[in-house]
């Protein structure tokens, strides 16, 4: 069955008010983009065209004047709300219909990847089929995220939600690789301590089988997310001076839809027009050579 894909973009964002009191966070600017575009081209990078973007309901209204059906981008967008925000895991049951027994990749709304070979590691990933992967990512600061703890030959052992004492300082990011048995494995989840359903327990649950792979981004790659005001402008000023120096877009649907064949070139060219003459309008109209 082909790869469905997932973007989570509810939560609350409680670490941006006031900011996100009026707007979800999945929405504001990383420099020159909707936050949303960035997690979205990983997706497609992936080569997944079927994707559910899951939003709190009360801004699903304007993420689908942003996004729409995906036909622009040669993609079928699937609208699904989250009432509450109750855990990453929770995604698998609101998406349950929508994969339909598919195996799914799923991306964190606000979590930015950037780097060399990144098509040929999603390929990897993309390309097992029985069980999931997860990516670990070197960070300065594990203890804020989910940790690998590595046994002695290097197997994953097990996978730590903001451990006290960190086992490793391998995170883990927020972009999962699971086969068509997630929604089940997420239904036997029961709430934590802070009353969600947390994805470690569905890792875990795979874990169990001897199912999960851990791919290593190495230190070529940049894995950000932009959830504290400081994390969000480093975002914004690593987009700006990389993008600025190549003089080439990172995050672009409109160019990955162009560069996969998924849109032609005049699809790009009305895509471009709605840009006018600003520069996102210039760049794509640059593309069609
Ligand atoms: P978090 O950053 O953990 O939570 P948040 O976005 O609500 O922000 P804060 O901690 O400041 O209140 O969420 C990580 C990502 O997952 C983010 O893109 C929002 C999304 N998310 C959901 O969509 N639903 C959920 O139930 C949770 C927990 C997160």
């Amino acid at each position: 069955m082909t790869r469905k894909g997932i973007i989570l973009a509810g939560g609350s964002g409680t670490r941006l008010y006031p900011i996100t009191i009026g707007v979800s966070k999945q929405l504001l600017p990383v420099y020159d983009k909707p936050m949303i575009y960035y997690p979205l081209t990983v997706l497609m990078l992936a080569g997944i065209r079927e994707i559910a973007v899951i939003t709190t309901p009360d801004d699903q209204e304007q993420f689908q004047r942003l996004m729409g059906d995906g036909s622009q981008w040669g993609l079928s967008i699937t609208w699904l709300k989250q009432p509450r925000p109750e855990g990453l895991a929770q995604a698998y049951l609101l998406a349950e219909e929508f994969l339909a027994g598919a195996p799914s990749a799923m991306v964190l709304g606000d979590n930015l990847f950037f780097g060399h070979g990144l098509p040929e590691l999603l390929a990897k990933a993309g390309a097992r089929e029985v069980g999931g992967t997860v990516f670990g990512y070197r960070v300065a600061d594990p203890e804020r995220y989910g940790v690998v703890d590595f046994a002695p030959d290097g197997e994953v052992r097990a996978i730590i939600e903001k451990p006290e004492v960190a086992p490793s300082r391998y995170a883990v990011t927020g972009l999962y690789f699971l086969d068509g048995t997630a929604p089940e494995r997420a239904r036997a989840v029961q709430p934590s301590a802070r009353g969600e359903l947390e994805i470690v327990s569905v890792l875990e649950s795979y874990l169990a089988d001897g199912g999960l792979g851990v791919e290593q981004m190495g230190r070529g790659y940049a894995w950000l997310d932009t959830g504290t005001l400081g994390s969000l402008l480093d975002a914004g000023n690593f987009v700006r001076t990389l993008s600025e120096r190549q003089g080439q877009q990172i995050g672009s649907p409109d160019e990955v839809a162009h560069m996969l064949g998924w849109i032609d070139d005049a699809a790009l060219e009305a895509r471009a027009k709605l840009f006018g003459k600003n520069a996102y309008g210039a760049y794509l109209r640059s593309l069609l050579g």
